[in-house]
């Protein structure tokens, strides 16, 4: 059984990675669907707030410094990331993932690449990754705000149960929808 009075609204941080953004010269549109998506209706019982906020340049150390600071000083349920997962060679966010996760967390890359190819093949060429560093989960989503949508759909209904399970207050496994 999900009890939703019970549980406490969930923290999200979202970081973008972009040379072109992090200049100015493009303007975030991945970052505010990610906003519009967990602060609104769409998320369902993922519903919360975007507590913090950052748009870094495609800097593998910058982004593992980042994503560790948001999960250990800043009580980040959910770390949300955008950009930088594909073959440039300027793309380094998974490398800069691995190297702050604890546990991988394949299913959620798995399906959201296997979702994603329902709507374009290119969605093969992303080799975002999902993992966990202590109670916090972080999610590696492509650049775009389609892709981002997309990988939302997929995920959302999940990660209510994800953040109980890591805050140890999940009493079962019920299945979505009972
Ligand atoms: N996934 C979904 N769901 N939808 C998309 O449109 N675009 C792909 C892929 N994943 C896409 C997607 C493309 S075109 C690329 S190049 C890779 O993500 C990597 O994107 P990134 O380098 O912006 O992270």
């Amino acid at each position: 059984m999900h009890d939703a009075t019970a549980r406490k609204s969930i923290k999200y941080g979202i970081l973008t990675a972009s040379d072109s953004g992090s200049k100015g010269d493009r303007e975030d549109l991945s970052s505010q669907v990610i906003r519009e998506m967990v602060e609104g209706p769409p998320a369902g019982a993922a519903r919360g707030v975007v507590a913090h906020y950052v748009i870094v340049a495609d800097e593998a150390e910058v982004i593992a410094r980042e994503i560790s600071d948001m999960a250990d000083n800043r009580g980040i349920d959910v770390i949300l990331t955008t950009g930088g997962t594909g073959l440039s060679p300027r793309d380094h966010t998974p490398e800069a993932t691995y190297a702050v996760i604890d546990r991988e967390v394949p299913g959620i890359a798995e399906a959201m690449r296997q979702a994603g190819m329902r709507a374009t093949p290119h969605a093969m060429l992303s080799r975002q990754v999902a993992g966990t560093r202590g109670q916090c989960l972080i999610v590696n989503m492509p650049g775009s705000p389609r892709a981002v949508k997309e990988c939302l759909e997929v995920i959302l209904p999940v990660i209510p149960h994800a953040v109980e399970v890591l805050r140890g207050q999940a009493r079962d496994c019920a299945r979505l929808g009972d």
